[in-house]
């Protein structure tokens, strides 16, 4: 028996989401949409079932924080956020964010469609069938590249800022944190930026962390509540704060490890880490500062 079922909603409900989410699909696709206007128009008509400037005449307040040019994104306080790209994808990233505590978010019905709809317009690369559930976080968004088949559950965090790379068939449990930014030990304003790739098939379980500049191998699996702070090999299962490896998964079958060849995850070039603020322009060893002798213990 699988373990996902079919689940259908009516037919009515179903056809009529299809139709908006074409209709939204078309709009996005022309260059020439002004995407600000479109997100506060669906926004009104979503939340208050309402035209946007009759909302405007009537609770300006409340029309104003549906417009995405009068909110602002933490990612655009940062002196490392590409702006022109940001405002690209911001005004679907507040549809996105703010859909999700409607009920049409809340269901995963249409929640998993809308999501879908919206991902190849924000993110840098999209696979098939991206599957992301209620109230996921994103840094910037159009650092996010995503293989086929993809899961993303609930509450997950992906700081893609600095860029993240969740190759086929990578799921991420609950409240996972995936990041690609760190600060320097001494000097909180000192950023770097790494590239953070989690290989085909990998899966981090609930409530586990990776830090960023990890890069874990095709086939691994994080064990919950994990850190990860270092590489993981394919294959490897890696537990505790720090992770490390505590077994390897059987595969008698895999055919890099049978041919001797690179897992698709080792094929990745190597980013070298970026700086994130221009007044630290040097890349130097993070700070470690003065281990005590019984730090471990
Ligand atoms: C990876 C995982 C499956 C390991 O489970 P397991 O192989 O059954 O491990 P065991 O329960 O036999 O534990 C083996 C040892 O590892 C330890 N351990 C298990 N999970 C751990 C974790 N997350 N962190 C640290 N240590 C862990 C156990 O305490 C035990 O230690 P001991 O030998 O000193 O007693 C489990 O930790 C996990 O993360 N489960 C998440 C659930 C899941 O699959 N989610 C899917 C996505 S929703």
């Amino acid at each position: 028996m699988p373990w996902l079922l079919p689940r259908r909603i009516a037919s009515g409900g179903e056809r009529l989401l299809d139709r908006f989410l074409a209709e939204l699909g078309e709009r996005l696709s022309d260059p020439a949409t002004d995407r600000n206007a479109l997100v506060r128009e669906v926004l009104a008509q979503v939340l208050y079932g309402a035209g946007f400037e009759e909302l405007l005449e009537r609770a300006p307040i409340a029309a104003l924080a549906l417009d995405p040019a009068h909110v602002t994104f933490e990612a655009e306080y940062y002196a490392a956020t590409d702006q022109e790209k940001f405002q690209r994808v911001k005004p679907l990233l507040w549809l996105w964010k703010t859909l999700d505590l409607t009920p049409l978010g809340q269901s995963v019905a249409s929640g998993v469609k809308i999501r879908a709809t919206l991902a190849p317009f924000i993110f840098k690369r999209v696979g098939k069938n991206p599957k992301f559930f209620q109230n996921v976080e994103f840094s910037v968004g159009y650092n996010l590249e995503l293989g086929d088949d993809v899961v993303v559950h609930r509450h997950v965090l992906l700081d893609d800022i600095g860029g993240i790379t969740l190759m086929d068939r990578v799921s991420l449990a609950d409240y996972v944190n995936v990041y690609s930014h760190t600060h320097d030990l001494r000097e909180q304003a000192d950023v770097t930026l790494k590239h953070t790739v989690l290989g085909t098939g990998v899966r981090v379980t609930y409530h586990a962390t990776v830090l960023a500049g990890v890069r874990i191998g095709d086939d691994a699996m994080v064990a919950t509540m994990s850190v990860v702070t270092k590489d993981v090999p394919p294959h490897a299962v890696v537990m505790g704060i720090p992770a490390r490896v505590t077994r390897v998964k059987e595969r008698p079958d895999c055919p890099y490890c049978t041919r001797g060849e690179p897992h698709p995850a080792e094929r990745i070039p190597r980013m070298p880490p970026r700086k994130g603020n221009p007044d630290f322009p040097e890349l130097r060893p993070p700070g470690s500062g003065v281990r005590l002798p019984d730090s471990r213990e």
